[in-house]
């Protein structure tokens, strides 16, 4: 045991209901494939299965935006404990928290830091990196919460000054309108000097985009095809998953890579547990993800929309990292 403390259990909240999340996925699901082109909700990718091929997305040669990200909180993770010197940090979507150990190691040499919160809505992902982190930083204690960010951001807590950290670029999965809820909520949960630590992918060559949703070991199209398996599990669908072939696109105007699954041959899917038949024609597809590409200036703007000053804007040109203030 490194300096003489001593390892805290971690405490894991649950805030996410599993029957009302199964109520929740039954009308996404139900507006979502009643829509053109049909969409299933993003967050039902992560299962466990799902969380496990997410983690191997990320260290595939063609991913870039990983290994840009934990470059760039290598070289400013000293800025930004000095800049915010918070007590708490929560992480927003967590995962396996793999690249938050730099934040944190920075953070536990400067020596303030009390608390972590992760968040994520994989509880089995959640509590084993909770683990993890508990052994890691003895004297830290580690209160993991088992939730949906857009539903559970009251759950946070409220007494510390924070750095609350969204890394991987997942504020791109939301679409705009979201994002600005999202950004707004977030706001309205945060004191002004609270900060937000943003992971953001930034706008490029549609070929380097298209390679890193499209890598040549086919990881990434099982990710999004278990998007399927989800429902054939949770809503004893009969999806054929042989029947689809994975399509990303980049979308130029939106400038948003838009991840869909294209049915090869007609088909009609019976989803009994949402109470849904849908006829799927041959080449059409069903919009399963999608990952907005952002410029420094739009972010910028989107920030003090919602009411944060991005101080910091650290980019090597591929990705960016934004130190942002909740302002009065
Ligand atoms: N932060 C990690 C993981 C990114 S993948 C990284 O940078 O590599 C996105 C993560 O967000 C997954 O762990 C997924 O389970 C979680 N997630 C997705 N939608 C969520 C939601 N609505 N609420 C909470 N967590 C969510
Ligand atoms: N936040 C990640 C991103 O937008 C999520 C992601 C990575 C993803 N690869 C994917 C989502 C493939 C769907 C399909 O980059």
């Amino acid at each position: 045991m490194s300096g003489g403390s001593e390892v805290r259990e971690p405490v894991v909240h649950v805030a996410f209901d599993p029957d009302r999340a199964a109520g929740s996925l039954v009308s996404d699901v139900r507006r979502g494939l009643g829509q053109s082109p049909r969409t299933l909700p993003p967050k039902w990718l992560y299962d466990d299965r799902g969380s496990e091929l997410f983690d191997q997305i990320t260290r595939l040669p063609e991913y870039y935006p990983t290994e840009a990200e934990r470059r760039l909180l290598a070289e400013h993770a000293a800025d930004i404990v000095r800049l915010t010197g918070a007590p708490t940090v929560v992480e927003l979507g967590s995962g396996t928290s793999d690249k938050t150990r730099t934040l944190l190691d920075a953070f536990t040499a400067g020596g303030q830091l009390r608390r972590f919160v992760p968040v994520d809505v994989s509880e089995a992902t959640l509590r084993s990196a909770a683990d993890m982190l508990s052994q890691r930083y003895p004297g830290l204690q580690v209160e993991a919460l088992v939730g949906d960010f857009t539903l559970h951001l009251s759950h946070l807590p409220q007494d510390d000054r924070k750095v609350v950290a969204f890394l991987g670029g997942t504020i791109g999965n939301f679409y705009v309108e979201e994002r600005a809820a999202f950004l707004g909520a977030l706001a309205d949960s945060l004191a002004p000097g609270d900060w937000l630590l943003l992971g953001t992918d930034v706008v490029k060559d549609a070929d380097r985009l298209v390679a890193a949703y499209n890598d040549s070991q086919g990881v990434t199209a099982e990710f999004v095809t278990n998007s399927l398996a989800v429902l054939n599990r949770e809503l004893d669908a009969d999806f054929d998953l042989d029947a689809f072939r994975y399509v990303p696109l980049w979308d130029p105007a939106m400038e948003r890579m838009d991840l869909r699954l294209r049915a090869e041959v007609p088909q009609q899917v019976t989803l009994p547990g949402a109470d849904l038949v849908i006829d799927l024609a041959a080449g059409e597809e069903i919009r399963v993800e999608i990952s907005s590409k952002f410029r420094p200036e739009g972010l910028r703007a989107e920030l003090a929309a919602a009411g944060f000053a991005a101080d910091h804007l650290w980019t090597d040109g591929d990705y960016a990292l934004t130190l942002a203030r909740r302002t009065d």
